[in-house]
């Protein structure tokens, strides 16, 4: 299937991994910044990673959107709501949203390791209540870390999906995937995206305790529940 990928804060290190993993594995990604002329660069530099002939593009958030059939968030909890008010009306209606925002306290200049709460009950939710009607929602990646994402060596994490809508959820798990070391788990309703954001911190604390980039694995399902 043909279809583009943007990736919205794709100009950060989370955005950057998974647009470089992507992009090896043959997607066609469109880097979303707030400014066009940093989101043209990170495309370019990571063109000189996966080579020059990938379909890698950078334009500002709301045109990166519009061109798009899947849209990615990847910005820090305090600009999210902000974004999907400032894309909204570009949104294709046909279109899916897939969002790895973890509402960290970092992000409005608290602790990395405790999380802020959320109104509609995880960030994924107040997702899926600001963009238009009809377009699907998936919450994922929350817990692949940005520096494994940009290494060249296997991420050691599962990705828990979650979402209300079977199709969003097969394309979260595609594009998980997709990625050399990962498996997708579908992690059941969007509302489990609240426990999911949460583990997060967890991975932080772990992070800075050991000095290491955690990830996750789920044990003891049927060879079914795992995709990749
Ligand atoms: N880093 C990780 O290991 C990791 C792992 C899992 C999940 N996450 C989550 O993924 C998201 C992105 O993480 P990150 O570390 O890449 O974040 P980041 O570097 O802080 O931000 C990513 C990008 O978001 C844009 N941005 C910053 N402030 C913004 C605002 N107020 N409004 C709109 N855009 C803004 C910036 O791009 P422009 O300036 O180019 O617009 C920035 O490069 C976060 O929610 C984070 O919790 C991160």
């Amino acid at each position: 299937m043909s279809r583009s990928i943007a990736i919205l804060g794709g100009t950060g290190p989370e955005g950057l991994g998974l647009a470089r993993r992507w992009a090896k594995a043959g997607e066609t990604i469109i880097i979303g910044s707030r400014d066009p002329a940093r989101a043209d660069d990170a495309a370019r530099k990571l063109k000189e990673i996966v080579g020059d002939s990938a379909p890698l593009s950078g334009m500002d958030n709301p045109a990166a959107a519009a061109a798009a059939e899947i849209i990615v968030l990847t910005v820090p909890f305090s600009g999210h709501a902000a974004l999907l008010k400032q894309i909204k009306p570009a949104i294709r209606p046909e279109a899916m949203v897939i969002d790895t925002t973890v509402p960290l306290a970092a992000s409005v200049g608290g602790r990395a390791t405790r999380t802020l709460g959320i109104w509609e009950g995880s960030v994924a939710q107040q997702t899926a209540e600001l963009v238009p009607k009809g377009v699907s929602v998936a919450a994922a990646f929350h817990n692949a870390s940005a520096e494994l994402l940009n290494s060249d060596e296997p991420v050691e994490c599962d990705v828990l999906v979650c979402s209300d809508q079977p199709v969003a959820t097969a394309i979260a798990l595609d594009l998980a995937a997709k990625i050399p070391g990962v498996r997708g788990i579908d992690a059941g309703k969007l509302e489990n995206a609240r426990t999911v954001e949460q583990i997060t911190a967890l991975l932080i604390a772990l992070n800075i305790k050991h000095k290491g980039h955690s990830g996750i694995r789920i044990t003891g399902l049927p060879a079914s529940a795992y995709r990749g």
